[in-house]
């Protein structure tokens, strides 16, 4: 079968890259701009900052700033009363992950009817919706790289995907400036989703030359880069790259989609609002450990990239080396991984291991076959 690699056609990237808004919007013929973006951003000043931008480029523009995190499907009603009421021509998305899906899935229920239930799968969206730039201010989901947007269904208690390639934004700017006042925990957990990323897409069964190629430049950028910017928050070479490494991944797991560490992330996420970052960063040891016997290469390349040395090991053991760096880093990030830290109840395990399962886009992906029992083992043994 063909392996189809898909992605954004074009980044602006660099510190000062958010300056030049104003002429890719012109580029693409946008005369009328709603930027879609949260509350937070709005507090840190960031709007006044494209405002202004916008402002010497003489275009017409409009802030949605209601996103907020883990958002419900009613924000998209909101965002899409918005954008209807103010007549777009072009999105901008501004922000976490969050901002930047919401943004997305306003751009094509703009040109597609609703009710939005009947998009949430595989490539269901029939038309491109209107042209869209993300800029993200955290390095970690890759969002502004993706055709992926998820969405939490409260009624069920679950976290819901559309995935669609009209959904690829015309362009995404990575300006690093919006991340240097990240406090440390948030580039923590930002910075982790972002290796989880570049991790399961790398090892995930439908990995291929061109994935494989963006996740270990994206592994080894974040192998170096994750600590000094936790530690310091100003530096802006690890700034630069942690950004650069998070659109890296998302580059690739756009093409891979991601794998069980996901799957249990969103099941979790969708019962208690544990941040995304959180969850995937404290399930990746133990999935790591699950799954590195159907692939220790891969593992060993991961460890490698981590400066361990597995050479002269028996293979398997040389990919365990990769568990331990990832250990290493969440402890020196503060983060534990284990479950009960989390308030997550043991006897909510079953259910967690059945939503997880279920979640099919990324158990697909997994690199060793994965059953219910065997999930509620893995979450038992790391409780
Ligand atoms: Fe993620």
């Amino acid at each position: 079968m063909a392996q189809i690699f898909n992605t954004v056609r074009r980044i602006a990237s660099g510190f000062g890259s958010l300056e030049t808004l104003g002429d890719e919007i012109k580029r693409l013929k946008g005369t009328k701009v709603l930027i879609v973006t949260d509350p937070g951003i709005k507090s840190a000043g960031l709007v006044e900052i494209v405002a202004a931008i916008l402002d010497r480029a003489k275009i017409n523009y409009h802030f949605f700033t209601e996103v907020e995190p883990d958002p419900k499907i009613e924000v998209v009603f909101s965002s899409l009363a918005a954008a209807k009421n103010f007549g777009p021509d072009l999105i901008v998305g501004l922000g976490g992950g969050s901002s930047l899906d919401i943004s997305k899935v306003t751009s094509v229920m703009m040109t597609n009817a609703g009710p939005i239930e009947k998009y949430f799968g595989m490539e269901l969206v029939p038309e491109p919706g209107i042209p869209l730039i993300l800029i993200p201010t955290t390095a970690g989901t890759g969002s502004e790289m993706t055709s992926i947007c998820v969405l939490s269904d409260t009624e069920n208690k679950v976290k819901k995907g559309i995935v669609s390639e009209h959904m690829f934004a015309r362009m995404a700017l990575l300006d690093p400036q919006l991340t240097l006042g990240l406090p440390p925990h948030i580039t923590a957990t930002t910075g982790m989703d972002a290796l989880v990323h570049a991790i399961e897409s790398f090892t995930g069964v439908r990995a291929t030359i061109f994935t494989d190629t963006l996740n270990l430049q994206a592994i080894y950028l974040v192998a170096r880069n994750l600590r000094k910017a936790y530690a310091h928050g100003e530096n802006r070479e690890a700034r630069e790259n942690m950004l650069n490494a998070s659109c890296l991944a998302g580059m690739a797991f756009s093409n891979t989609q991601n794998g069980l560490d996901h799957a249990l992330a969103l099941a979790i996420g969708g019962k208690f609002h544990l941040p995304h970052g959180l969850l995937t960063a404290f399930i990746l040891p133990w999935v790591m450990e699950y799954n590195l016997l159907a692939d220790p290469e891969k593992f060993i390349q991961i460890a490698r990239a981590f400066g361990e040395t597995p050479d002269g090991l028996p293979e398997v053991e040389g990919a365990r080396l990769s568990v331990r760096a990832i250990k290493s880093l969440l402890d020196d990030l503060g983060i534990s991984y284990k479950l009960s830290d989390y308030g997550v109840p043991q006897e909510e395990i079953p259910a967690i291991a059945k939503a997880a399962i279920g979640a099919v886009r990324l158990i697909s992906n997994n690199p060793r076959k994965v059953l219910e029992k065997e999930v509620i083992k893995l979450l038992e043994g790391n409780y």
